[in-house]
């Protein structure tokens, strides 16, 4: 049966975990994967998780299925965070939210779900992107490419070539869009960009698919939700594929959703019903753990305020991780300005290191970091950031 089955590469992302896992050297660091690490080097069971899940330890609760689209409760608050408290849109019966197996799953069920719609669309996605995005919606059967998002020369958005891009897309093509904390770059776009995207969107007739795993790094969870509140306001129908994974740290309870907004209420009943023959046929209905704690912190006021408070300690670190970065490449004397580190959103940095670059802080340093150059200033701390930054000057210097 095997024999013609080759050898697979390792992922891009996850790979850089076994290749970390298997490596012997005491003072290696893995910054590839974007996950949250705390000053210790731990990532954190947080408290009002911990306090959700001992409330849930003792009222033991009997363990049947979920509804194929998961536990209302988790996808009001689900729908509470992307949307606001009150939101016209919700009111109205114009979203549907699935309870999904982490931001990849959600984008995974939304894929299908686009393709049995349109498997001529084409899928455009930011140059560059999150690897696994291409990956992902090739696996559902799309076609994908790629609209202008980076500019390398001033490490921002070369906004005006991103709306080029977009103008020229057909009728029906769907975009995928970071919401905030772009992975891999860190590069955002403002409110005013935003509301031209939006108009793009919609004078072309395009099918925004929004990607929100990072929602609470950049600035906060209301800020970091521009981009979903002004495309609730435009009327537009558009998708959005959310995680829990990083903001709750539930990397491995796998908690995210997928939220459909369509014209009405109508509508989202016939999408609802055929959303759930995609999850049926896939995983059936959602786990139970991670949205039920999920859902009971959001929904009780003080472990809401408890969480936004570890949420902003954690954007927080992260913050001062980028300036110690900055400031301790220099004091190594890297011939080369790193101070753009400080300007980049979320759990990134994309250094702009080559290939070769992370290649040597590999071999040579036992520092992992994505061949793209991204590396995940969420696994740095006290301990390990001057090690860090004297390889990065090291490397730099040739
Ligand atoms: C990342 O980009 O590192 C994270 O989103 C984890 C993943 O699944 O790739």
């Amino acid at each position: 049966i095997f024999a013609a089955v080759e050898m697979a590469p390792r992922d891009p992302i996850l790979g850089l975990n076994e290749a970390f896992q298997a490596d012997t050297r005491a003072e290696k660091v893995n910054l590839g994967v974007g996950v949250y690490y705390d000053d210790n080097g731990k990532i954190p069971l947080l408290a009002a998780v911990r306090a959700a899940e001992e409330a849930r330890l003792q009222a033991a609760p009997p363990r049947g299925y979920q509804p194929i689209e998961g536990a209302q409760m988790y996808n009001k608050a689900v729908q509470g965070l992307l949307f606001g408290p009150q939101s016209a849109l919700v009111e109205a019966g114009r979203a549907v939210t699935f309870e999904a197996l982490g931001g990849t799953g959600a984008l995974k069920v939304g894929a299908d779900f686009l393709f049995r719609i349109d498997p001529k669309a084409q899928v455009l996605i930011s140059n560059p992107s999150w690897e696994n995005h291409r990956a992902l919606f090739e696996a559902a059967g799309f076609d994908v490419g790629t609209y202008p998002y980076y500019d390398a020369q001033t490490r921002g958005v070369d906004f005006p070539a991103m709306l080029d891009g977009l103008r020229a897309a057909d009728a029906g093509t769907i975009v995928v869009l970071h919401a905030c904390c772009h992975n891999p770059t860190g590069a955002d776009l403002d409110a005013t960009q935003w509301a031209q995207v939006v108009e793009v969107i919609r004078e072309r007739g395009l099918v925004a698919f929004i990607d929100m795993a990072y929602q609470g790094f950049a600035d906060g969870i209301e800020p970091d939700a521009v981009a979903l509140r002004l495309f609730a306001e435009s009327g537009l129908e558009f998708f959005v594929a959310s995680s829990f994974s990083k903001s709750f740290s539930l990397y491995g309870e796998r908690v995210g959703a997928l939220t459909i907004v369509t014209e009405n209420k109508e509508t989202s009943a016939r999408v609802l019903s055929q959303v759930k023959r995609v999850v049926r046929t896939n995983y059936s209905n959602p786990p139970t753990h991670g949205g039920a704690i999920v859902a009971a912190v959001l929904t009780d006021a003080g472990l809401r305020k408890q969480w936004e408070d570890e949420l902003a300690g954690m954007r927080d670190r992260i913050r001062l991780m980028r300036s110690a970065l900055v400031e301790k490449i220099a004091a190594a004397g890297a011939n080369q300005d790193f101070s753009f580190v400080v300007r980049q959103r979320g759990m990134f940095s994309f250094t702009g290191l080559s290939v070769d670059q992370v290649e040597r802080l590999k071999q040579e340093f036992g520092i992992y970091a994505v061949s793209s150059g991204r590396i995940c200033l969420a696994a740095l701390n006290s301990g390990n950031i001057d090690y860090v930054a004297n390889a990065i000057a090291q490397v730099v210097k040739g």
